[in-house]
């Protein structure tokens, strides 16, 4: 299995091109499954939870081109006969993101048989509000040998649903599911991530009526049909903040292509707080770290424009080498802190109690053989490396290339010593 070993103690000076969005890409591509026209798309990123999604939906009879080229690969989806409604226990378990395509197979083909997800490392991450807000559209559905199976034989009807919790991919399930229904369905309390808005865009470009896009109560207008169009997908706020804290972390100074701070508010605010400079230079983002030592701040991750929990990991890397002490509070996932027992191996001084972890700034991380658990882990253990004494090896990057595209390529040219080994 591959592991990735890092040479620490190179500030990352240079310019980083930020991806497009692996959570709006998937949404996206799911979204092809509502017409029978081509859907295409532009700024794809290349990872493994993108050839996931192919996989599962070439299973369903979509036909898909993937362009792949560093920073603009393309994909132009069609999937003019759907013909398997089924999303195999294989695929969804290899990614959670695979139910996703629950809505939209309802929506068009009356009916659908998805794997239920299970658990993962970060929690338990039920679906029981992608189900509850798809039979408040009519649909009737049953839990049988591990699968959902959902059925609306007449197709679905517009109706109401309230979140009781905010979900994203919750939220894109119905939208995507509401747009082919009968009537005007009502969604309250959606989520506002940014990821969504771009899905409704490019909705909207199919031929769908969406209103209250970017707020917290999304109305839809069903139509008949929808047809294809061509949808840029937005850039990647994790990766971008992931970037700035690693910049930061090393005390280096980089230029972030395609980066903006409305993606990242929360982030950047706290970022500056600790005393990092940022600055929009027309679609750029520049990152400045000071010369004087971080000042440790607190976080809690929140559902949008809070500070994403996707960015808790890299938050807790980057403290713990400020000066003072930090509080982080995850409220999203219940066993999100599995990055701290390795990077108190690298040296870091951090104590959980209960959903909160103290970190105490220390002066010095040292290298260290250290694990990946789940994908944000994985990058905030990167991050410690970068700037850690000595040699340190991350085993299990797979998980990495779920969700960092040209991670290595990215960091070396800003003068990291990082290289993947067997
Ligand atoms: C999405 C992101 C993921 C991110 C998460 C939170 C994608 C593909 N993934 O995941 O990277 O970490 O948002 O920002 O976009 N919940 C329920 N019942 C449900 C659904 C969710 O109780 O039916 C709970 C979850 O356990 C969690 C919270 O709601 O505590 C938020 O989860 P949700 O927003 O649904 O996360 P995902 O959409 O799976």
């Amino acid at each position: 299995m591959d592991k990735i070993r890092i040479m620490g103690g190179n500030p990352l000076v240079g310019d980083i091109r930020v991806s497009g969005a692996k959570n709006a890409a998937l949404p996206l591509m799911a979204a092809s499954l509502l017409t029978d026209q081509p859907l295409h798309l532009t700024s794809v990123p290349d990872l493994s939870d993108i050839l996931s999604m192919i996989e599962l939906l070439t299973h369903m009879g979509a036909e898909i081109t993937f362009d792949r080229r560093i920073d603009s690969s393309s994909m132009t989806l069609c999937v003019k006969n759907l013909s398997d409604t089924t999303a195999p226990y294989d695929v969804v378990r290899k990614m959670r993101a695979s139910v996703l395509v629950l809505g939209p197979l309802v929506a068009r083909a009356g009916e659908a048989h998805v794997s239920l997800p299970g658990g993962c490392a970060i929690g338990t991450r039920p679906i029981d509000l992608h189900l509850k807000g798809l039979e408040a559209l009519g649909a009737e559905i049953t839990l049988e040998g591990g699968y959902i199976h959902a059925k609306a034989p007449n197709g679905l009807q517009g109706g109401t649903f309230t979140f009781p919790i905010v979900s994203v991919t919750g939220t894109e399930n119905l939208m995507m599911a509401a747009t082919l229904a009968k009537g005007t369905t009502r969604l309250i309390n959606v989520a506002r991530e940014p990821e969504i808005a771009d899905l409704a865009a490019c909705l909207t470009g199919m031929g769908a009526k969406i209103s209250g896009i970017g707020t917290d109560t999304l109305i839809i207008e069903g139509v008949e049909s929808l047809q294809g169009t061509t949808h840029r997908v937005i850039s990647d706020r994790i990766e971008a903040g992931t970037y700035a804290m690693a910049a930061a972390i090393t005390k280096g100074n980089l230029r972030l292509k395609g980066a903006c701070l409305d993606l990242i508010p929360t982030v950047a605010s706290l970022l500056q707080q600790a005393g990092v400079e940022l600055e929009e230079e027309g679609e750029d983002l520049i990152v400045r770290s000071p010369s004087a030592p971080l000042q440790g701040v607190d976080m809690m991750t929140e559902p949008f424009p809070g500070f994403a929990t996707d960015l808790q990991a890299q938050w807790m890397a980057l403290m713990t080498l400020s000066e003072g002490a930090s509080m982080i509070t995850e409220t999203i996932w219940e066993n999100r802190f599995m990055h701290v027992p390795e990077l108190c191996r690298m040296g870091a001084n951090i104590t959980i109690h209960g959903s909160s972890a103290l970190v105490r700034g220390v002066k010095a991380l040292k290298g260290a053989p250290v694990m990946a658990t789940d994908l944000r882990a994985s990058v905030s253990l990167v991050m410690a490396g970068l700037v850690a004494e000595g040699e340190t090896v991350i085993h299990r990057v797979y998980h990495l290339d779920r969700g960092y595209e040209h991670l290595e390529e990215k960091l070396r040219n800003c003068g990291a010593e990082i290289e993947r080994i067997q």
